[in-house]
This record gives C-alpha cells, structure tokens and sequence, in this order.
C-alpha cells in the first residue's frame, strides 16, 4: 500500500474517534501517538514514564501520568475510549531484574485493560505482543501458530498478556487483535534509555567512535523492523474487522545476524566500526529469530516498506541532528536485546 494511501485510511478510520494508547510516551507508542493526532484522532495517554517522556507526545494529545496497575485510572480511560491500544510494558532488562514488577506490569496492567474493555464499548483493542514468546524456534521462519517457548520472565509476561487476550475474545467477547512485533528499531529510539535495544546503542558507539560490543559470537540472528512499519501494522489491526480475535507477526521475514548488523550501522554512519565480542549474557540465549508474515500480508493488507539498510540511514541522519543525555554510568552495554 502507498503511504499516501495508508494515510488516507488511518484519518478516515480514526479522525474523532477517542482512542487510549497505554505506554503511548515510550518509541513504538510515541510515534503511533504522532500518527493518530495527524489523523485527526482524540488521543489519550496513559504512561508512569519509567521508559517513556512525557516530551514525545504531541500537545494535542492528553497525557495521564498514571499506571495501567492502577485498575481505577485504567477503567476510566478505557471507558471513554472507542480503541485501545495496549502498548505499556516493562521491557526484557527491566523485566529480568524485577520479575514481580514486571509480572505486576505486563499481566496484571493487560488484565486491567481487558476488564474494563469487557465492562464498555471498545470497537477494538490492540494489543503488542513480542516474538521473543517463540524462544528458540523448531523451524524458521517462525509461524504464528508454532508453539511458544518463554524462555525469560519478560517472554512470559509478554505471553500471559496475548493469553488473557486470547481468553477475553473467547470468553466475554472482547474485540482484541495481537501483533508480536520483532525488534522494532528507527527513529525515535534514544540511545540514552539504559533499555534500548542493540541498534540504538550500536549507532551511539559509532557516532562516537567507540567500539561496538558484541555479546557472544555475533551470529546470533533477528528479523529487524522499522518504526513506520511496525506503527502501520498496528493501525491496521485496529481497522481491519477480520483482524479480531486474531494473531500476527510482525517483522520482515528477513533474518541478519548482529555481525551484520554491525557493518551495516557502520555503513550507515560512514565509519569503519571497531567490534569487540564480549560475554554471552543470560537474556541472550535465543540464536536464531525471522518470522513469517504472510498471514499480515493476507488479512491486513500490510507489507514492510522500509528496507533495513533505508532504515538504517534514516536512524543515522537522526541521531547525528539529536542530542541525548549522557549514558547512565549502570546502563547495559550494547546488546542484543530480545524484545
Ligand atoms: N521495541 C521492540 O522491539 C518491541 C518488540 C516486541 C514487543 N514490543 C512491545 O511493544 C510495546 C512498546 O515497546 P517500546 O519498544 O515502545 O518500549 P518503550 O519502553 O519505549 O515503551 C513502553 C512504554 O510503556 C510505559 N510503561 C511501562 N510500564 C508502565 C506502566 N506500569 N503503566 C503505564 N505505562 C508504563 C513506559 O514508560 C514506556 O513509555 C511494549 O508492549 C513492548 O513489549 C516492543
């Protein structure tokens, strides 16, 4: 689809309507936010910011500095909303450090939803899974109907939250779509947030002439997505009426190792790149990850537009004209985060 056409859809299918975006301050929420105030949509958020800034969503748009464990907050925002989408989570190193919070956050802030979307009048929910549920596939690509395998608290949330979805569209009728989104990248993904995934931080070290740490051998795999695509999928699922009560992929269906990876952000930023292999962490024990998409293709009408290497460049000509704050001095190295 052209973006012109996209365009057109999202204003018709959203201009007026009140929507609730849940963790709408953080990067994938933040730009789905943006697209939904061009399109003339009446947006609410609702984020604690503990990743988010309260500086990426639009002054149009209504931020709520609240929690979705706060079933009170949550339940009035849902009420007045005609589409939700779910996007607030506690992130995989988050998640890894305090399993409870996260727990607390990614089931119990889904259940909230859910509750309070059964008790009004939501046309849809959307809610973002993560294909870091698939673990280490059988077969690749991975389909959606292949079996989960969580290998971490942050997977298993992640999974709790699609189940209860799952569960609520069987049981109460509750019209919810899922997209599990595959390392979503772009710009608007801030190097200076200690959970940001590998490119970001890879892109940092390269702009300033750092060596880029690799956990592990490098060739440890991802399906990488670009921001517009990830956010065009998931306006899609809103819209399209056969995608309720459905799952989708969302990725490229492309696989490129983090070696690879590396080379490329070199290209990107103009640098011949240092690497330097470190230790393999914990949260890096899934090898391989490239899903299908063409059940997206099919029911949403959805292709990826956006090549890794375009992408790539983009994010490089932003983050060279952006300032960020200084790391944390306990931030994670670069990683490959699974999200
Ligand atoms: N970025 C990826 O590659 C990726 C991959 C798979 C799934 N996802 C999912 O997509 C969604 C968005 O991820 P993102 O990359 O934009 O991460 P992000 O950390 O930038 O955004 C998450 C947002 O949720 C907010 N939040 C966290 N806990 C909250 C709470 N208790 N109440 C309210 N708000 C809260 C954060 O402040 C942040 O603004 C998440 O659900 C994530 O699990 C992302």
């Amino acid at each position: 689809m052209t973006e012109a056409k996209m365009t057109d859809q999202v204003a018709r299918a959203f201009s007026g309507r009140r929507v609730l975006v849940t963790g709408g301050a953080g990067f994938v929420g933040g730009a789905l936010v943006r697209r939904l105030a061009d399109a003339a949509a009446r947006v609410t958020v609702l984020d604690d910011l503990f990743t988010g800034r309260s500086e990426v969503v639009p002054t149009s748009v209504q931020l709520v500095v609240g929690s979705v464990v706060d079933e009170a907050v949550v339940r009035d925002l849902v009420a007045d909303a005609s589409v939700v989408f779910h996007m607030a989570a506690r992130n995989i190193i988050a998640s890894t450090k305090d399993p409870r919070e996260d727990f607390a956050t990614n089931i119990g802030g889904t259940l909230n939803v859910l509750l309070a979307a059964r008790d009004s009048k939501v046309d849809r929910v959307v809610y973002t899974g993560s294909t870091s549920i698939y673990g280490n596939p059988r077969s690749i690509p991975i389909n959606e109907d292949d079996p989960p395998v969580a290998l971490s608290p942050y997977a298993v949330s992640k999974l709790g939250g699609e189940l209860y979805c799952n569960a609520f569209y069987e049981n109460y009728g509750v019209p919810v779509s899922v997209v599990r989104y595959s390392n979503v990248f772009g710009v608007g993904q801030r190097p200076d947030n200690p959970y940001c995934g590998v490119i970001a931080k890879f892109f940092a070290a390269a702009i300033d002439g750092k060596p880029l740490q690799i956990h592990g051998d490098g060739e440890q795999t991802r399906d990488y997505t670009y921001i517009d695509d990830a956010v065009d999928a998931t306006l899609l699922a809103a819209i399209r009426p056969r995608a309720e009560g459905e799952v989708f992929n969302v990725g490229t269906g492309i696989e490129t190792s983090v070696n690879d990876l590396a080379a490329k952000i070199g290209r990107a930023v103009g640098v011949d790149v240092d690497i330097v292999h470190i230790d393999r962490r914990d949260i890096d024990n899934i090898r391989r990850r490239v899903v299908n998409i063409e059940k997206a293709r099919r029911m949403l009408r959805w292709s990826p537009q956006v090549t890794l290497s375009t992408g790539l460049e983009r994010t490089a000509a932003w983050m060279r004209s952006s300032t960020f704050d200084a790391a944390e001095p306990n931030a994670t190295p670069a990683a490959l985060t699974p999200s």
